[in-house]
């Protein structure tokens, strides 16, 4: 797992490779074999996947939404393939697997195909069946993962999501300025998750503090609540914490009732839109005593005073905010689980690919 967090920038070079084109502001995706016409006439995106996939996914809703003004809906695999889904022509159902054999998004890709939707597989395993059977997307070239939690799929997932949100953008109202600063945004991926590798003996510190901690929250809003929920997960899977991702503004909905001075809270405060009112629920968990570990964007000492430990990630634009912030609460999920003497590469009860329902 360590190795593998620590490709990513490598991983992340090599799923970029020949795929940003800056005389267009526009991104090169030949994989999808979808022309202009045919990616304009798309009316909506579905993004169907299982786990870290899942999360992926959701963060792809705000890239698309953001970027090419498309209602986009991400689907739990297994939920969507019984849920009779109301999909066709004028949908592109967009499979995240990194495996390319994961039973239930298998299932969504098939009924998808049935349905009359246009269907892409983001994979990273060359010639899997997903990847076979939807015909066309795009592969993630971010080399093998071998570890059970996936840490070098996500980022690589989320960055092809962007490029092809920055595709269709650019066949629609995205402008050729905007497309332009995130080619060059994008093309500086492997230098900024290297700058947060650079972090990693700072994590492990403030792992120790939080090591023996039984329950956490993550908390986080708009695109960084995707990455709040695959921080909880990394954390349950290699580490056996029980840790819950939540929307920060859900906290004091309910969920604050379980906070005390042995309930960390980790909290993305990437300095992007929603940041203040995040801020807001740091506050509510720090007077209810629960120590706050804060993602923070670097020179943001308003944030860095307002938590306990602040893991700080190199300043970027939000597009891009999810994969610097995930890859702090990789290191941390890996760290914790050290400390805790787990067996962290083949964590009990977990297979790498679920190829059965
Ligand atoms: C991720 O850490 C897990 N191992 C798991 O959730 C995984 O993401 C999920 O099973 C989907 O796998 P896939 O990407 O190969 O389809």
């Amino acid at each position: 797992m360590l190795k593998e967090i620590f490709e990513q920038p490598d991983a992340l070079a090599n799923t970029i490779r020949g795929r940003l084109d800056p005389a267009g502001g526009t991104a090169f995706l030949s994989g999808l074999s979808l022309s202009p016409r045919e990616l304009a006439a798309v009316r909506r995106v579905v993004i169907v996947g299982c786990g870290t996939s899942l999360h992926a996914g959701m963060v792809g809703k705000y890239l698309f939404e953001k970027l090419a003004d498309i209602p986009t809906a991400p689907e739990q695999a297994a939920e969507f393939r019984y849920s009779n889904p109301i999909v066709g022509p004028d949908d592109w159902v967009i499979a995240l697997s990194q495996s390319g054999e994961t039973a239930d998004t298998l299932a969504a890709v098939r009924e998808s195909i049935r349905k009359g939707a246009l269907v892409s597989g983001l994979c990273n395993v060359v010639g899997s069946t997903i990847a076979r059977e939807a015909g066309r997307g795009v592969y993630l070239h971010a080399g093998p993962e071998i570890s059970v939690a996936s840490t070098k799929a996500f980022t690589a997932q989320v960055t092809a999501l962007l490029m092809t949100a920055l595709k269709l953008g650019r066949t629609r109202r995205l402008s050729f300025e905007d497309g332009d600063r995130l080619v060059k945004e994008i093309s500086r991926l492997p230098e900024l998750v290297g700058k947060v590798l650079e972090g990693n003996d700072a994590i492990a510190k403030v792992a120790e503090k939080y090591a023996k901690a039984d329950d956490m929250f993550f908390i986080g809003r708009g695109m960084l609540h995707p990455v709040a929920l695959e921080g909880a997960l990394k954390i349950k899977e290699v580490a056996y914490v029980h840790a819950e991702g939540y929307q920060a503004a859900e906290l004091k909905h309910g969920p604050i009732a379980l906070l005390s001075e042995k309930t960390p809270v980790v909290a993305l405060l990437a300095d992007i839109p929603g940041k203040e009112k995040t801020l807001g629920n740091v506050q509510e968990c720090r007077t209810r005593m629960a120590p706050v570990v804060g993602v923070v964007t670097e020179g943001d000492e308003a944030a860095a005073a307002a938590v306990t430990d602040a893991l700080v990630i190199p300043k970027t634009c939000a597009e891009l905010s999810p994969i610097v912030t995930v890859v702090v609460l990789q290191l941390f999920a890996y760290h914790v689980a050290r400390l805790r003497g787990c067996e962290i590469d083949q964590p009990r009860n977990l297979a790498k690919s679920v190829t059965v329902e």
